[in-house]
């Protein structure tokens, strides 16, 4: 038997511990961070389609949607400083998750969901009394500060805090409260935009204050998470914490394993280029690739634009932000399917079929607008009939997403890397999901009006790489314990070469090679 915990049938390990109220309650309140990043993604794209907004800061984008709907409609949008107000967020985000590394390594992962907080607060009300563009720009890098942070610590804390069966579940617990964000920001956007005056978006946009606080006072009273403190030398304290996490009294294999891998740790001096080392390259290779193709499928297109999207469709502003409330209604259920099917069917069989479903959407969304629109962008009368089958597709493209590369994107960069570089490389997996979802916020609108409905396809093409990439190179991570997961690189056919036997990560895995998992495509 390996060092510390048990060995189940196929040889990997399990330690004891079940699914308590504590770390359940801990668990709800950390993945309300999801909160603030979600009502963000929703709340700008109803908020822009609002005329009093737009004529009171972006007057040229109002001026062309008043014009003549027989105008070429793929363009009226397209505005450098409406698309600056959307994505200056996510390049405030990348920066700060740089620095919420070093704050969540050295300080603990509460603090910095602490400071995403208190960042964000200031950041929802500067937007909400907003009276230039420059103050709404302003605000809108606050939240990112506070995203940045967020974003960094939260599926960090989950995936250290669950019990390993339940790790999946409890960690999409982020990313379910990422689509709650989004869908209450659409349901308000929704009904103040009726608010008569037109003064409704500065509820909209002031209200983040309320996920600003929920967070800000939940990591008041959160723990730390054990391999955290053990990290920062509270030991004692940690194994206490960790026989209240887990509910039972002996947690002693854990709590060696953990000490184990903060040992490892301790001793890395750079975290940062020691992620440049080979026995790290699966892991950079992932914590580069999941946020990349995340975004790459296109979903941020509807999740920001969906209003703006169905408006150049055809559908009257109105009908528009109720379309946004449907498709936002899709991606919190489909995200419940997800938190049900991922302990149970793994990682990889997730991303393979939401992967063939968005593909298949896209397609038929594609055809259906350039049927239409053509190229010229002038679709004359819409039918109902119309409008029902591109929202239908678009819900089931939504759900794919949301049982696969939405909760995933998260989850499997949390769990995969080793103690001595996870926080590190979980800066590098919200970085590029930012600089990603800042490219595609910017540039979606001229997108649309230069390659017009032949935008779905360039989604298409990268959804398709990403499954044959997951295909490949994901190994499965279902039920390995955190700490334990040097294994599944170990018996890849191609990472293998990368991680040698005894090599790898926390050490605790000595002599472990004739006990391996299972083989893993
Ligand atoms: C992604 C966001 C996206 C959201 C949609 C998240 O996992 O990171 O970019 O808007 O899912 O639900």
């Amino acid at each position: 038997m390996p060092a510390g915990g048990f060995v189940v049938g196929d040889g990997q390990k399990a330690y004891p511990g079940k699914l308590t109220p504590f770390v359940l309650f801990t668990c709800v309140v950390a993945a309300m961070g999801g909160l603030i990043f979600g009502y963000d993604i929703g709340i700008s794209g109803g908020v822009t389609s609002m005329p009093s907004f737009l004529r009171r800061f972006f007057p040229s984008v109002y001026r062309k949607q008043k014009a003549d709907a027989t105008t070429n409609q793929y363009c009226q949008y397209d505005s450098p400083t409406l698309t600056l107000f959307t994505s200056s967020l996510y390049l405030a985000a990348l920066i700060s998750s740089l620095v919420a590394s070093t704050v969540t390594r050295k300080f603990g992962r509460r603090l910095s969901m602490l400071f995403g907080g208190i960042l964000f607060c200031a950041g929802a009300l500067i937007n909400g009394f907003a009276k230039h563009v420059w103050m709404l720009i302003v605000g809108r890098i606050l939240l990112g500060f506070g995203i940045g942070f967020a974003n960094q610590s939260v599926p960090l804390y989950l995936s250290e805090m669950a019990p390993y069966k339940y790790r999946g579940a409890l960690n999409i617990g982020f990313q379910l409260s990422i689509t709650i964000g989004i869908l209450v920001a659409e349901v308000l956007n929704y009904f103040f935009a009726k608010i008569k005056g037109g003064w409704g978006w500065r509820l909209s946009l002031g209200g983040a204050v309320v996920p600003a606080l929920i967070i800000t006072l939940g990591s008041l009273i959160l723990p730390d998470t054990p391999n955290s403190m053990i990290e920062r030398g509270q030991h004692e304290e940690a194994k206490t914490k960790l026989r209240r996490i887990r509910g039972v009294d002996d947690v002693s294999q854990e709590f060696d394993d953990l000490v184990a891998a903060s040992k490892e740790s301790q001793s890395i001096e750079h975290p940062w280029t020691n992620l440049l080392r080979r026995k790290y390259r699966p892991h950079l290779t992932m914590a580069i690739m999941i946020p990349f193709f995340q975004q790459l499928t296109g979903i941020n297109v509807i999740m920001f634009y969906a209003p703006v999207l169905f408006n150049t469709i055809g559908f009257t502003t109105d009908a528009s932000l109720m379309s946004a409330v449907v498709t936002g209604s899709v991606n919190v259920a489909a995200t419940l399917v997800s938190i049900y099917g991922v302990d149970k069917w793994g990682r990889r069989f997730l991303f393979l079929e939401g992967g063939t479903q968005m593909l298949i959407c896209q397609a038929v969304v594609a055809a259906c607008i350039g049927a239409k629109f053509g190229v010229d962008g002038t679709p004359g009368e819409l039918p109902k009939w119309y409008a029902i089958v591109v929202v239908t597709f678009i819900c089931i493209y939504v759900a794919g997403f949301a049982w696969s590369w939405g909760p995933l994107g998260w989850l499997v960069p949390s769990e995969i890397f080793p103690l001595e570089i996870r926080s590190a490389a979980q800066s590098i997996t919200v970085s590029v999901n930012m600089i990603f979802t800042f490219i595609i916020a910017q540039i979606f609108l001229t997108m649309l009006c230069h390659l017009k409905f032949g935008l779905f396809l360039v989604f298409a093409f990268f959804v398709v790489m990403m499954s044959i990439f997951v295909y490949i190179f994901l190994p499965e991570t279902k039920g390995i314990p955190i700490e334990e997961m040097g294994q599944v690189w170990r018996s890849h056919w191609y990472w293998s070469r990368f991680v040698e036997d005894g090599e790898y990560g926390n050490g605790l895995e000595m002599g472990k090679s004739s006990n391996q998992g299972t083989k893993h495509v």
